[in-house]
């Protein structure tokens, strides 16, 4: 019995550190207090409607997030970008494709990239609030956001309600792969983890 206890807190503990660092990692939390912290913005400063979720615009965010992850944040970066020298995404349209996307229906909407080490909400807050991007969120025609992130970067997309900046499902394309995608990824790697430090602590 007492060696079983042996064997299990230590497992237990570990998986406890794993699993928070896991859920921190994936910038959920961060995604989750930006959105707060815009619809807030819009809602009391601005005195506008608050964005609602977009899953398309969100898949897209994603995917934008994660092509800029190597980067590093510099002064010319994410929020600093000077207008006109946006970062170009060679596969873009293949991006859209991936979130049942094409060109006419994002055309109106808007993509702002931020890098923030670490994404301190607060500062990841202000680099949208208090940025060249503060003019879109001030802007009536958006009516609906999505936000995804990856390491020290985040990413807003801004949809309107027309057809132009729906966001809206390409005809044809069913969205298996979206359903799929908004299953929690829960990896295994840190469970195999923690049966080995279990096992290591244990001998
Ligand atoms: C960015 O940083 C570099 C060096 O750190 C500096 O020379 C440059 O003036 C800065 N640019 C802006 C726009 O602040
Ligand atoms: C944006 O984030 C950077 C950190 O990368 C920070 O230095 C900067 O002050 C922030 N900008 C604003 C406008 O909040
Ligand atoms: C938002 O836009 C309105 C109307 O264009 C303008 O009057 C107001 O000053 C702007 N607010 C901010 C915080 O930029
Ligand atoms: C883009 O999607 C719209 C709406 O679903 C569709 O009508 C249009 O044909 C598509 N365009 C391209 C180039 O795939």
């Amino acid at each position: 019995m007492a060696s079983l206890l042996r064997l299990l807190l230590p497992l237990f503990l570990c998986c406890v550190v794993l699993f928070s660092h896991q859920v921190k990692c994936d910038g959920v939390d961060e995604e989750d207090s930006l959105l707060r912290g815009i619809n807030g913005y819009r809602a009391s400063t601005l005195n506008l409607k608050i964005l609602t979720k977009n899953a398309n615009a969100e898949c897209l965010a994603d995917e934008i997030a994660d092509q800029l992850k190597n980067q590093p944040c510099t002064n010319t970066t994410g929020a600093n970008t000077v207008p006109g020298t946006e970062p170009q995404f060679s596969d873009y349209p293949k991006l859209l494709a991936k979130c049942h996307l094409n060109v006419s229906n994002t055309r109106d909407g808007v993509i702002m990239p931020a890098c923030v080490p670490s994404l301190v909400p607060s500062l990841v807050l202000t680099n949208f609030t208090k940025s060249q991007y503060s003019e879109s969120l001030n802007d009536t025609k958006y009516t609906g956001i999505g936000i995804g992130s990856e390491d020290n970067w985040i990413v807003v997309v801004l949809t309107t309600n027309t057809p132009d900046g729906s966001f809206t499902n390409a005809q044809g394309s069913q969205d298996e792969e979206e359903s799929a995608s908004s299953v929690p990824k829960i990896s295994l790697v840190p469970y195999l983890l923690c049966l080995l430090m279990g096992f290591i602590f244990h001998l």
